[in-house]
């Protein structure tokens, strides 16, 4: 199985890029309803339930573990990867960060994310390291997590938010934009109204969700321990909010949650 975590419902649009570029395996999702949001919390909490999580879905048969979560992966992702060293885990920052620097003309990058992936630097790390002349720009935007979970993903009142948050990103005319959280795709076409047509967003999820068939393709040994099927299931720590509307927008279909917290058993 693909064992993806995230903090809660989120994810699922991550999931979404893994069922569109690898839609034979078998996927199990947990999402830490129980504890979201990530974003605003501190770096050890972080890590420490992301820890939790890989370990729990290493147990229930997981291969290779994806770190949905853009937090997790800008405050766990290094410590996952020295931990467990047999695992392949695949975050939002590894292999996206080469997509952004191949795509930026003028060296202009604007990162929008959880004021935690933003306080952690890891974006601007990670790019700096492959390109020290990039100019980079973070915003960090807490109201989009809760107006998406509340289906506020159009109209006026999200539009005016979208704009202030982006101010200072379009006023540094940056030409490449990343949404470094898991809810930001789900805003893609008003950020798109109000950036423009001319910067290109990306959103991290394909570029991994590619990167993870590559490596599959390069590692048979891994690929054939991983179970195929259309079985996924989805684990909750808390009944997730709003799942039916964020599921439907992310597959244009119900799922079946299961809720249990197996932290607080
Ligand atoms: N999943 C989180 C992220 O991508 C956003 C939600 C949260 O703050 O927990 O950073």
């Amino acid at each position: 199985m693909i064992g993806v975590f995230d903090s809660g419902v989120g994810g699922l649009t991550v999931t979404k890029e893994i069922f569109k570029y690898l839609p034979e395996y078998q996927v199990i999702y947990f999402g830490d309803t129980a504890r979201l949001p990530y974003g605003t919390k501190g770096a050890a909490f972080v890590k420490k339930y992301s820890d939790k999580i890989t370990e729990w879905l290493l147990d229930k048969n997981a291969k290779i573990v994806v770190i949905a979560c853009h937090t997790s992966s800008a405050w766990a992702s290094d410590f996952l990867k020295n931990k467990y060293t047999n695992t392949p885990i695949f975050d939002m920052i590894s292999y996206a960060s080469k997509e952004v620097v191949e795509s930026t003309k003028n060296k202009k990058i604007g990162i929008i994310g959880t004021p935690g992936t933003i306080k952690s630097g890891a974006w601007s790390k990670a790019l700096k390291q492959l390109d020290p002349s990039l100019k980079i720009y973070t915003q960090a935007c807490p109201l989009f997590v809760p107006m998406v979970e509340m289906g506020f993903t159009k109209g006026q009142v999200t539009e005016t938010v979208v704009k202030e948050y982006l101010k200072t990103i379009k006023a540094n005319k940056v030409d490449v934009l990343v949404l470094a959280c898991t809810h930001y795709p789900l805003l893609e076409k008003l950020i798109k109204k109000v950036v423009g047509p001319k910067v290109k967003i990306i959103n991290p999820a394909k570029s991994t969700a590619v990167e993870i068939k590559k490596f599959l393709e390069n590692n048979p040994d891994i690929e054939k321990q991983i179970k195929k099927g259309s079985d996924h299931r989805f684990f909750f720590s808390d009944e997730p909010y709003n799942l039916e509307k964020i599921s439907h927008l992310c597959f244009n279909k119900k799922i079946d949650p299961i809720v249990r917290d197996p932290f607080n058993e």
